[in-house]
């Protein structure tokens, strides 16, 4: 023990012992912190908060954040990138930091809906224009002069249509209108947002809720924004710290440590769907099923052009033959015994949610079935067992 003439009162809030430079250990340390302190004033007095690498203040950044956007940059083959409390924040973020009264917005109909509710939110409060257009119809859009930033998710939520991506960015650029991609579903795996043709077309914006495979755990919440222009970046960085957005050091520091497996994750989560898809599409209980990787799915080409190596995530949706009514629909998502009920995904633990598609969509729905939809998010069991799962929940019907 160091010998101390402090008081124990006093000893406590100083750290006893302080790490040397480097110590070899295959993770990092953490670092926690709200304040960081300064080593003197002109330490103090040089920094500046929209420095890539300033450490301030907790909100604004520590080695483990830093590690954790730097990580999160090269999947997505982003330069920059931020991180937020959740996925639905990071949305948040972009969405307050460039929309302006006034301004327009367009979402694809089958945009993650709290994302949807939020933009509905800012056009009552602040007039924002919000429009909606079908994903597989560039033709759709129509820009006004107000046009500001356009939504893509690809596949989109719950129904899975993938969108037109390289139609939409060029009808933006054409437009100077600012692209923002949810790449929740593809991960920075299925395809480089930032570079997706020979031409090294890209998006101005990639939005990932963390929480479903770089968490990989089903329990850590957090969400990044990744951008290639700096101007951009800092428009963004200066909203997160205006709002005062910060993630917890244990929280990021989950996350770095799942990041090295995600890719085996992914593919195994990917594995699996495709053996359950096959047998689902099998099943005489529903109308349609719902993967990009099906031929008859809407927008099944361009899934094909843009994720080169057949890659997606672990989600297939189904929906039910008319018979099937709510009570029934209800009766088989509590007959599974393996697939929990639960939102998100990208856990070890499949889960199932059951939605109506007629109040889920505002433009046409002639691609859709009419009947229930269940959404099936895939996990890392054996896809054996998750088929048998669903076998015995059909048969109870
Ligand atoms: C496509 C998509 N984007 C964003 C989110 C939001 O992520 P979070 O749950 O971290 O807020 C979700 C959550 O389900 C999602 O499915």
């Amino acid at each position: 023990m160091p010998k101390t003439s402090l008081q124990k009162q006093t000893l406590f809030s100083q750290p006893i012992r302080q790490a040397p430079q480097y110590i070899p250990t295959v993770q990092a340390p953490v670092y926690r912190a709200s304040t960081i302190i300064f080593k003197n004033t002109d330490a103090l007095t040089q920094r500046h908060w929209t420095d890539d690498y300033d450490y301030s203040y907790g909100t604004h950044g520590t080695p483990t954040t830093y590690t954790l956007a730097d990580q999160i940059a090269l999947l997505e083959g982003a330069d920059h990138c931020l991180l937020a409390p959740s996925g639905l924040s990071a949305i948040n973020l972009v969405n307050s930091a460039l929309l302006d009264s006034g301004d327009e917005v367009w979402i694809p109909d089958n945009i993650y809906d709290p994302n949807h509710a939020h933009l509905n939110a800012l056009n009552k409060k602040y007039g924002i224009i919000l429009k909606v257009y079908t994903p597989t119809d560039v033709d759709s859009i129509e820009f006004g002069d107000k046009a500001k930033l356009i939504w893509i998710e690809a596949a989109g939520s719950v129904t899975l249509e993938f969108p037109d991506v390289i139609g939409i960015i060029k009808k933006a650029q054409a437009h100077q209108v600012l692209t923002a991609l949810d790449n929740t579903w593809g991960a920075g795996l299925a395809f480089c947002a930032f570079d997706l043709d020979d031409q090294h077309l890209a998006v101005d914006i990639s939005v990932h809720a963390l929480t479903k495979y770089p968490s990989g755990g089903g329990d850590i919440l957090m969400g990044s924004i990744c951008t290639k222009n700096r101007t951009l970046h800092q428009q963004l960085l200066h909203m997160h710290a205006l709002q005062g957005i910060s993630v917890s050091g244990d929280d990021v520091a989950q996350i770095n440590r799942s990041l090295p497996s995600m890719s085996l994750r992914y593919q195994q989560h990917q594995n699996n769907t495709q053996m359950i898809l096959t047998y689902l599409v099998a099943c005489t209980e529903f109308a349609q099923v719902l993967h990009p990787s099906l031929s008859n799915h809407a927008g099944h080409a361009y899934w094909q052009h843009i994720c080169k190596d057949g890659q997606g995530a672990g989600l297939v949706s189904v929906i039910f033959k008319t018979e099937y009514d709510l009570k029934k629909i209800q009766q088989f998502c509590n007959a599974l015994k393996l697939f929990r009920l639960g939102f998100s995904w990208g856990g070890p633990t499949s889960l199932v949610m059951y939605y109506n598609l007629k109040e889920m969509r505002q433009c046409s729905t002639a691609h859709l079935a009419d009947g229930w939809l269940v959404r099936f998010c895939i996990g890392l069991e054996s896809p054996e067992d998750l088929i048998e799962d669903i076998q015995q929940a059909l048969a109870q019907l």
